[in-house]
Parts: structure tokens; sequence; C-alpha cells
């Protein structure tokens, strides 16, 4: 192996190695680039001549100029006729990025709530699904549709809400979008362009409402939830024109809003015109015998209905769906169309497929059983390793709440948790008033085997 060592300035700066596979023209533009990005070069230092430079290391000067002019393109050399070839002003060694924390280790058994088994996913019929969509697209399928979404698609989630949520709704007021997080945003949009200013959020509830609703110039006015659900004196107090609820399993308490107040709430928006946003999110997974219909049902004109599959199927696939009253849906189909022209087009055939074969309903009849049996296990492993704790909210879904302690500290106990690679979640980071209350956990259960909740439950028994 020949290598050989040019010094330009008053340092060595470049190695070429001419046993190399690598063009000698390709090291020298690399050995130069190396040694301004490093700072061995500085930003205006000149660089030995062309001749120089090729005498230096024993190579042709047509290779050194057309190096020279490769890395004036880069930015990495200036130079100006009849003076000498620099080293650019712009071309600066980078900062050093500052030194980050190194992150913490993901915890082995994560009780987050709101996350399906994601292992279980219908890989095979969704391909087949998949497959059947594509082959069957037409043409005007494949174009710029409407933006509501896929015609087929939204008459089969129109007759799957009717069926089994009780919801009114047809395909033409049935708006495909990117999960519940779309569909919030939508909803929000529409009724900000009409002039919404204040909309009720539940507390405890889903805290990412604040940001959501500041970035669309509307206040988020948090209003308590208690056993019942929803206080809707309080909402009536807080003068609103809509409010964002999930009536059917409250997230993340796991109460269903009590009738009378179901009756109560749909008064009052009718009264005053208010809106009900109505969080449908994980309403496949009711364990008791009474199914909860949609809220929707009971006042489709002041309701606006919003599923997802993020909880039945994964949330990958970023899917969901808006039932809007008729007052909001001109502008909330205009929101969507300003926002992504529609969601993609094979997907949705895809889950029109699957619903209509059947495939969907027998995937959430099997999941249903598996968290039915991830329930009882948490329920078992709690009532066995740590006794003291009161555990409610399992009508539905895959999370429960856990009661602790009332001298309890929730932070410490999630922190201690956490050395110990348990993921545990206090009620607190679930408060959009930030205010304090019973020390609880929110224990998700969903993505967890039976036996990664019993080893989890057994690491924190102790705390607990
Ligand atoms: C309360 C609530 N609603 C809805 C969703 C679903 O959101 P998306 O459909 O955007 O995944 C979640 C997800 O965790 C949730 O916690």
């Amino acid at each position: 192996m020949s290598v050989e060592w040019a010094g330009v300035g008053p340092e060595v700066l470049l190695r070429l190695d001419r046993s190399a596979s690598e063009p000698l023209r390709v090291q020298l533009e690399r050995g130069l680039r190396e040694a301004i990005r490093s700072g061995r070069l500085e930003a205006g230092e000149r660089l030995p001549s062309s001749r120089a430079m090729a005498a230096e290391l024993g190579i042709s000067r047509g290779l050194v100029l057309e190096c020279y002019s490769q890395l004036q393109a880069e930015g990495f050399l200036t130079s100006r006729s009849g003076s000498a070839t620099r080293v650019a002003a712009g071309a600066l060694a980078p900062a050093e990025l500052p030194v980050q924390p190194p992150p913490l280790a993901r915890p082995i058994v994560d009780f987050r709530p709101g996350v399906p088994d994601l292992t279980s996913f219908p890989r095979r019929d969704w391909v087949w699904a998949l497959r059947e969509g594509s082959r069957g697209a037409t043409p005007l399928e494949l174009g710029y549709g409407d933006p509501r979404g896929v015609q087929f698609l939204r008459v089969v989630l129109a007759g799957y809400l009717r069926r089994v949520r009780g919801a009114v709704a047809d395909a033409e007021r049935v708006v495909v979008c990117g999960g519940f997080a779309q569909g919030i945003n939508l909803v929000l949009g529409a009724l900000s362009r009409r002039g919404t200013g204040r909309v009720a959020i539940e507390d405890p509830g889903d805290v990412d409402y604040l940001a959501i609703c500041e970035r669309l110039g509307i206040r988020a006015v948090p209003v308590r939830i208690d056993k019942r659900g929803i206080d809707v004196e309080a909402l009536a107090a807080a003068e609103v024109g809509a409010v964002i609820l999930t009536p059917t399993h409250q997230f993340p308490t796991g109460t269903a809003l009590a009738s009378e107040r179901r009756q109560a709430l749909v008064a009052w928006a009718q009264a005053c015109g208010a809106m009900i946003i109505e969080d449908d999110y994980d309403a496949e997974f009711r364990y008791d015998r009474d199914p909860v219909g949609a809220l929707q049902g009971l006042a489709p004109d002041r309701v606006a209905l919003i599923g997802t599959v993020s909880k039945s199927l994964a949330p990958g696939l970023r899917l969901g769906w808006v039932v809007c009253p008729p007052d909001i849906l001109e502008p909330l189909i205009e929101e969507k169309r300003l926002s992504d022209r529609g969601s993609p087009a094979l997907e949705q055939l895809a889950l029109a497929i699957l619903m209509e074969s059947g495939r969907f309903d027998r995937q959430v009849r099997r999941m249903r059983q598996v968290y039915g049996s991830r329930r009882d296990t948490l329920v078992r492993a709690l009532s066995t390793g740590a006794p003291a704790v009161v555990l409610h909210g399992l009508a539905a879904g895959f999370h429960a709440v856990a009661d602790l302690a009332a001298e309890a500290d929730e932070q410490a106990i999630v922190e201690q948790a956490r050395e110990r690679s348990v993921g545990l979640y206090g009620m607190s980071s679930f408060r959009p008033s930030g205010g304090g209350g019973a020390p609880q956990l929110v224990l998700g259960f969903g993505n967890l085997s039976q036996t990664a909740i019993e080893r989890g439950i057994a690491a924190v028994a102790d705390l607990l």
C-alpha cells in the first residue's frame, strides 16, 4: 500500500491511498471536505495552487482543478480569477451540538393507556382486503375524489354505525379522516369558522385539547367529571359553544355518562344551539351486558360523532370518521379538502371490504375476549399483590383506574416504578385544569400479555 501525505499550510492534511479502489479525485475531495468540516482548514485559509498541490501529491493538475471546482460548487471553497483558492466563509466547522441527556430506557412493562394489542393486528385479512381493494379500485376512486372519502366506505360505515352504535347516519354525512386526531381538528376548525370561541373539555380528560384548541384560536374550558360523567350544570355555566366528550367510556375515568345526564346534556345543547363532539374511541370493547349506544342517536343534529379504528385495528392505520350534523357539514368538508384533499383511497377501500366481509367484526369479537382475559388478570394480580388498591372503570375498553391510598404520593410512585422499568401513569397527567385530586393511576393493559401484567404488578405491588 502506498500512502502519501500532502502538507497544506502548516498542517499535514491529505492522505491518498493508491491501492484503494476509490478514485484519487474522490479521495482528494473527501479529504478536503473533512479537513474543512473538522476545522483543520479554517474559513478564509488559502489553499496551495493547483500546480503545487498536484506536484506535492504526484497527481495531475487537471485532477486537482476538477476537485477544486467541485468543492466550489458545493460551497466549501471560493476562488476569484487571478487570486488563490480559499476556504469559503460559510463552510465553517458545524457548531458543537449540545449534549443531550441519554433518553430514559423504555419501560419493560408499560401500563400506558390507550394502546391496543399491536401484535394482534389482522395482517393476513388486511393484506387480503388491500389487494381486493387495489384490484377493484375504479379510476374515479384513484383520482381526486370527494374530500369526504370513498363512497363505498362511507356507505359501509354508515350502516355499521347504525347497526352497532345506534347512530343516525347516512353516507352523505360521513367524512372519512385520519383518525380521531384529524376528526377533532376538522370539527373544531369548522366550529371556529362559525365563530365558536370557547369549547368545554372533560377534566380529567385528554390534555392535548388545550394545545389543539389554542392553535385554532379557541379557548378550552375544563369542566369536571364525577362518577356519573360530566357535570352538566357546570357545563351550562361555562358559556361554551361546544363540548368534547367521551360519553360511552369516559377517558380516563372509565365511567359511562348517566342516562339523566345524557338527557340534560342534549337539552342544554338544544336550548343554546351548542355542539356536542362525541369521541367514540373504544366503543367496540364493552364487557357488560348492556351496550351503551352513541349519544349521537339521541340528537343527530346537535352531535358530531367521531370514531376511529385506532383501538379496533391499529393506530398506525390513521383512519377514522366523523358523522357530521348538517349545520357544520359544508365547512367541515371544506376543512378536509384544504387539509389533505381526502384520505388515502386504497386504505379506505380495504377498510370497507374488511367490514363488509365480516372480518372486522370477527377481529373485534376476538379482541374483546383477549382484552377481557387481560382485564381479569389485572384484577387478580392487584387483588393478590396490592389488595388495598380499588379498581374501577372496567366495564369497557382496555384501561382501568386504580384508587391509591389517600396519603399516597402519585408522582413518587410513578417515578419509583420507572426505576424498576415499569411504566405507570398518574391521573394528574390527565387533568387539563392542572388541579389536584385523589391519588390514582390509569392502568392500560391493552398491549400487555397476561404474563407481562402479572410481572409488572408484582414488580410495583409494594409501592401501591
Ligand atoms: C380519548 C381518546 N380518543 C381518541 C383516541 C384515538 O385517537 P386516534 O384515532 O387519532 O388514534 C385516543 C387515543 O389514544 C384517545 O385516548
